[in-house]
């Protein structure tokens, strides 16, 4: 009986996260949302545990948002997982951020791949260490072919540095004569960026109560809608998730008109 009235419990949840979803879908999602993924030291804090434990419960809650962005039909979704600047952290944080992606990737990807997701990475690769560089590389290459959402791992990534890169190699290119003056338009400049061809994002999520970018996108949030919560990341839900969807949705874009 107990069991019984459990599970209808549990069924009765999942009809209303489905009903919501169905309800979503019928207005404009975003195609390509961010996530500033905030707040897992406090977490862990909170409940006395090792920061790293917070960083571990932050990676179960991207593979529940993966799985329901992707329901929703977004097309891509980045998550900020470690900046140009977390390299300041305790070597020992660092290490077991640098840890997460393989955990995560050997524990979801056939599950990834089932959903048709394509994983992709933002950042600097090459001083990613190696461990980390090949399950990023191996999942890129066993979800190539999927046509579903994009994965995008923003890892050891940082805005200012990109946006210098591409600076860097736009000049390169007038010099050598592949690129005039004349046709260095924004559109030109934004597939110089790391997210290349990739659509800007229509929405920011930053949760834990932080106002602020953290050198996260900067040219490409030029005009996304920011949403900001201060739920911490591992207690960020499909609930917090559809209520950011559900607010851009009622948002207006003007893009600078009327
Ligand atoms: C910021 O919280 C979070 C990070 C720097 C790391 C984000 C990483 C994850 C959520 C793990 C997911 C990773 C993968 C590869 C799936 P913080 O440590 O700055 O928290 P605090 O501000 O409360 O100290």
């Amino acid at each position: 009986m107990l069991h019984k009235l459990g599970f209808k419990k549990h069924s009765k949840k999942l009809d209303a996260q489905e009903q919501r979803e169905q309800e979503a879908i019928k207005h404009p999602i975003p195609k390509h949302v961010a996530i500033i993924m905030d707040g897992n030291g406090r977490w862990a804090k909170k409940r006395a545990l090792p920061r790293v434990a917070g960083h571990h419960e932050g990676m179960k809650v991207v593979k529940k948002i993966t799985k329901l962005a992707n329901r929703l039909g977004v097309q891509a979704l980045t998550v900020y997982a470690f900046s140009t600047e977390n390299w300041k952290r305790p070597k020992s944080e660092v290490d077991y951020l640098m840890k997460l992606p393989e955990e995560f990737l050997d524990t979801y990807l056939p599950e990834l791949v089932e959903e048709n997701v394509q994983v992709r990475m933002i950042g600097y690769m090459d001083s990613i260490p190696e461990h980390t560089k090949r399950a990023v590389k191996k999942a890129m290459e066993d979800t190539k072919g999927n046509t579903g959402m994009i994965l995008n791992f923003a890892l050891n990534y940082g805005g200012r540095a990109e946006i210098l890169d591409a600076v860097k190699q736009v000049l390169n290119d007038t010099k050598s004569g592949i690129l005039k003056e004349d046709e260095i338009t924004e559109d030109i400049f934004s597939k110089y960026l790391m997210t290349g061809t990739l659509d800007d994002p229509d929405l920011l999520i930053r949760t834990s109560g932080e106002i602020r970018l953290s050198n996260f996108m900067l040219w490409q949030l030029a005009y996304t809608e920011f949403w900001f919560t201060d739920v911490l990341w591992p207690d960020f839900s499909e609930d917090h998730f559809m209520e950011a969807v559900e607010a851009y949705q009622k948002r207006s874009r003007r893009f600078g008109g009327v």
